[in-house]
């Protein structure tokens, strides 16, 4: 097969959660742009989800919007249900979905924890056994792909590098790291593969006030030896080449797009 076949994602039903902005939205596309017809999830915007319905759509491609809550089992459900009955069953998962709710360690109160872990972590864990479960129901589609699923999370560099003033959100996303490697060991042996993307600062909304208040963006730069910030695009690419064959050897990784965020530049000509 050509290599431009093995990043071809036709053929292919894609779920992505937290779809109507940010990396979610650039992630759908991204999929559709590469052959896939996708079922955007999303919780609060309608009008965000129909606008990535829309450009999914100028692509050629099928795409449905699904209003839901990841850390919610019974909408996980039936975000699958709804995708199977429109699209088709699942042959690719991007769990997206994720919040930040920021404060200092002594005055982050439990329902800031809890959240943020409600939304990233046990989100993760519910929409990856949702994926696995239906991957199974799916069964191998060889004339599509070589895996009988690929699961993708939307890490962070935090998964690695501490933040303080930010202890929920680090520890969500430390959690998703050995969630996501403890699962692919779990299910490789089956063909289905997961991996993770672990972005730096990316320009969405996650991080806008950061972005745009005085000095806030050069403050940032010097976190980042690329010398600019992320696009969302930069990351959905990313996830379109871990959800292909392209990246069939690629096992319980995570792909960090961060510009060089977690060389820890701080280091250079120090220490
Ligand atoms: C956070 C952003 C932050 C970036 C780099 C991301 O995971 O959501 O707010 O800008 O990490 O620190």
């Amino acid at each position: 097969m050509a290599s431009s076949d093995l990043l071809s994602l036709r053929g292919q039903v894609a779920v992505v959660t937290g779809a109507s902005a940010g990396i979610g939205r650039a992630c759908a596309v991204e999929l559709a742009r590469a052959g896939a017809d996708v079922a955007v999830s999303f919780h609060g915007s309608h009008e965000g989800a129909a606008e990535t319905v829309s450009r999914i759509e100028a692509l050629g491609r099928r795409a449905i919007a699904v209003q839901g809550d990841v850390g919610t089992e019974t909408d996980v459900i039936s975000l699958f249900d709804e995708t199977e009955r429109q699209l088709g069953p699942a042959d690719i998962v991007v769990s997206n979905a994720g919040l930040q709710r920021d404060a200092a360690l002594s005055d982050m109160t439990l329902d800031d924890w809890e959240t943020v872990i409600r939304t990233n972590l046990t989100g993760g864990f519910l929409i990856a056994r949702e994926a696995v479960r239906r991957f199974r129901a799916k069964g191998r589609r060889p004339e599509v792909s070589r895996a009988l699923g690929k699961l993708i999370f939307d890490s962070s560099v935090h998964q690695r590098i501490p933040w303080a003033l930010h202890v929920n959100y680090a520890a969500s996303k430390g959690g998703l790291k050995l969630l996501m490697e403890s699962v692919a060991q779990e299910v490789a042996s089956e063909g289905i593969r997961v991996n993770a993307v672990a972005p730096g600062a990316i320009a969405t909304d996650i991080n806008r006030t950061e972005r745009e208040k005085q000095g806030g963006m050069d403050a940032m730069l010097t976190l980042i030896p690329h010398g600019r910030v992320g696009d969302p695009e930069d990351v959905g690419r990313v996830v379109a080449f871990l959800a292909s064959d392209a990246s069939d050897y690629i096992v319980g990784q995570t792909l960090f797009v961060d510009g060089g965020m977690a060389l820890y530049p701080g280091f250079r000509g120090n220490g």
